[in-house]
C-alpha cells in the first residue's frame, strides 16, 4: 500500500512540474513515506531524517532551499512529536490527506519557516481528489479499499488508516482500464482488508470483491489479477469460487494466520479459529488444487506459551505455505495488547522467530526447487542486477531471473525453470 501511495504522490508532484532528482543532494523536495506497523519503522524514519538534516544544512550553505516532508502512518501516530524530534521538517501529513500536498507546498512557499502538520481523518475520500493514476509498467497496484474495522489487539492500522472505506466499482474499473490501456498486464488490488470490499455500483448497490473480480476479468488485455491482503473470516464462498472460475486470477493467496493457537487468536481479537482457517484453506484447494498460500505470523504475542507456539508450527506444517512473513510482536502505544501484563521476553521471541523462520524458509526453498524443470508464464518487470539479465514474477509471485533483452519487459513469456534458490528462480525464456 505504501508503494502505491508513493506512486500517487509522485504523480501529484509530476503534475506540479517536479522531476525526479538523480541524487538526494540535488533534491529541492524530499518526502518520506512511512509505515508504523512495527517499532523499528518509526526509529528508522528519525535516523533517516537525521541524515537528511545534514544534507539540508549543506545545501543551505550553498544558498539552496530544501523542503522535507513526511507522509504516512508514522505521522498519524507521532503527530506533533515529529516537529519536536525533527524541527527541520517542513510538513507532515497522514496517509489519508496526502492529496493536499499541493496546497501545503503553497502555504510553505508563502509563509516560510512553518511546519504544517495534517493528521485529519477527512470525511471525503482522497481518491476523489488525487490526479489520475499513471501506468508505470506491466504490473500495477490499484487500491480499492482502505482502513480497517477489525481492531486486532496488536495492530495500529485502524488508528492510523482509519475505518474501512471502499471505492465505488465504476471508479475502480475506469482506473483499471486506464492502466491496461497504458500497458498494464497485471493488476494487484490493494486494501488493508481487501476481501471485505463493499463498494457501490453505478446504481448505488453494494457489491463485494467477487463481483469486482468478475467485472475486472472481462477487461480485454488484462492478463493477471491478484488481491491483497485478505482477512480469513471474510473469505466467503463466492470469493473462493473466483479461484476456480476466473482464469486470470493467479493461483496464489496471501492469507495471514498470525498464530496457530486459538487462545492467542482470541486474545488478538481475530474472528477465526485455526480450525476455521483450515476449513477455508481446504475450500480454496478444492477450488484450485494448484493454489499456493502465504501468511503473516507474529511470535511472542503477550501470553504466548511454548504450547501456543507449537500450535503455530503445527499449522505451518498442515497448510504447507510456499512463502510467509514473520515478525516478533512489537508493542504499539495505543493498542490494547501493548498494556497486556503477560509480555513475552525478548530472547524468547527471538528464539521462536528463528525456529519458525527456519521452517518457513525451508518450505519456501522446497517449493522453489519443485518448480525446476517446469514451464511457467513470467511477467518481466525490470532489468536484472547483471547486464543482459531481466527480472520478473511467476504466477506464485516468485522472483525469476533470466537472460534476455529489454524487449521482453512488460511482457509475459513462457520460461523453463532451471534452478531455484530460497529467494529466486532462474530460467530460460522459451
Ligand atoms: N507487531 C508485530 N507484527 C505486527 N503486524 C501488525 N502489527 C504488528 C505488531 N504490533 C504484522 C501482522 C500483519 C503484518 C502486516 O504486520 O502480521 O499481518
Ligand atoms: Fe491490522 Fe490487518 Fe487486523 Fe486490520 S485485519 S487490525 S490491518 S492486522
Amino acid at each position: 500500500m505504501n508503494v502505491y501511495d508513493s506512486g500517487r504522490i509522485a504523480v501529484i508532484l509530476e503534475n506540479m512540474g517536479y522531476k525526479a532528482a538523480s541524487k538526494v543532494e540535488e533534491a529541492d523536495l524530499i518526502i518520506f513515506n512511512t509505515c508504523h506497523i512495527r517499532e523499528k519503522a518509526a526509529e528508522k524514519l528519525f535516523s533517516d531524517l537525521g541524515r537528511i538534516e545534514i544534507i539540508k544544512n549543506e545545501r543551505a550553505e550553498r544558498g539552496l532551499e530544501t523542503i522535507i516532508g513526511v507522509v504516512g502512518c508514522v505521522v498519524q501516530a507521532e503527530n506533533e512529536q515529529i516537529a519536536v524530534r525533527a524541527p527541520y521538517v517542513n510538513f507532515a501529513t497522514g496517509p489519508l490527506t496526502y492529496y493536499r500536498i499541493p496546497e501545503i507546498l503553497q502555504r510553505i512557499a508563502a509563509e516560510k519557516n512553518i511546519c504544517v502538520i495534517d493528521t485529519d481523518f477527512p470525511a471525503e475520500s482522497k481518491f476523489d481528489f488525487l490526479p489520475q493514476n499513471k501506468c508505470s509498467g506491466g504490473c500495477s497496484y490499484l487500491a480499492i479499499q482502505e482502513g480497517c474495522n477489525n481492531f486486532c489487539t496488536y495492530c495500529i492500522v485502524p488508528y492510523t488508516r482509519g475505518v474501512e472505506t471502499s471505492r465505488p466499482i465504476e471508479d475502480i474499473i475506469a482506473e483499471a482500464k486506464r492502466l491496461v490501456e497504458g500497458g498494464t498486464l497485471e493488476i494487484n488490488l490493494l486494501g488493508q482488508n481487501v476481501n471485505s470490499y463493499h463498494g457501490e455500483d453505478a446504481n448505488g448497490k453494494e457489491r463485494n470483491l467477487a463481483y469486482l473480480l468478475n467485472k475486472l476479468s472481462e477487461i480485454d488485455g488484462l492478463k493477471r489479477l491478484r488481491y491483497t491482503t485478505s482477512y480469513p473470516a471474510d473469505m466467503n464462498d463466492e470469493l473462493i469460487a473466483c479461484h476456480k472460475d476466473l482464469s486470470k486470477l493467479m493461483p496464489y493467496l496471501h492469507l495471514p494466520l498470525q498464530s496457530g493457537s486459538d487462545k492467542i487468536l482470541k486474545a488478538m481479537n481475530r474472528r477465526h479459529t485455526s480450525g476455521q482457517y483450515l476449513n477455508i484453506v481446504e475450500k480454496l484447494k478444492n477450488a484450485n488444487p494448484r493454489i499456493g498460500l502465504s501468511s503473516d505470523f507474529i511470535v511472542g504475542f503477550p501470553g504466548e506459551t511454548d504450547d501456543d507456539f507449537r500450535a503455530t508450527m503445527d499449522m505451518v506444517e498442515k497448510v504447507n505455505y510456499i512463502q510467509a512473513f514473520s515478525f516478533k510482536y512489537s508493542r504499539r502505544a495505543g493498542t490494547p495488547a501493548a498494556v497486556y501484563p503477560n509480555q513475552v521476553e525478548e530472547k524468547v521471541k527471538q528464539k521462536r522467530l528463528a525456529v519458525l523462520q527456519d521452517d518457513l524458509f525451508s518450505r519456501q526453498l522446497n517449493f522453489n526447487k519443485e518448480c525446476v524443470g517446469k514451464i511457467m508464464p513470467v511477467l518481466f518487470e525490470s532489468k536484472g542486477r547483471k547486464n543482459g539479465e531481466i527480472f520478473g514474477r511467476t504466477p506464485y509471485m516468485q522472483t525469476l531471473v533470466a537472460k534476455g533483452g529489454l524487449e521482453n519487459l512488460n511482457k509475459i513469456k513462457n520460461v523453463e525453470i532451471t534452478s531455484g534458490g530460497m529467494n529466486s528462480l532462474n530460467g530460460v525464456i522459451k
